[in-house]
């Protein structure tokens, strides 16, 4: 079953190559901006110890963990790097009208 669109931001409140936080219905999601000027979103939390991707690093398209270094490819949600072994889970993002929705399930 697909969810709702929800409106997360303007497309220019995200840095290329950069991550934030976005909470809605009690959960968190990590929106990223692409060096190649992509979207994307994953869960919010590393699946390690449930630590703030968004307080993490982006390289290209990897989000590092702030915590243990763990890396994550966010455009896929495959776990890339020691000690991260479960993937993130990743959702449906459009850009219309210069704002960002992801969809949520
Ligand atoms: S909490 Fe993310 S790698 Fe440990």
């Amino acid at each position: 079953m697909s969810g709702d669109w929800v409106k997360v931001c303007a497309d220019d409140a995200i840095d290329e190559e950069d991550v934030i936080r976005f909470d809605h219905g009690g959960k968190t999601y990590a929106i990223y901006r692409s060096p190649q000027d992509t979207f994307h979103a994953t869960d919010g939390l590393c699946t390690h110890e449930k630590i703030h991707l968004a307080d993490g690093l982006v390289m290209d398209n990897i989000i590092e963990c702030p915590k243990h270094n763990g890396r994550f490819n966010y455009q896929t949600g495959e776990a890339r790097g020691a000690p991260v072994c479960i993937n993130l889970k990743v959702y449906p993002v459009k850009v219309e009208a210069g704002s960002v929705f992801i969809q949520v399930q």
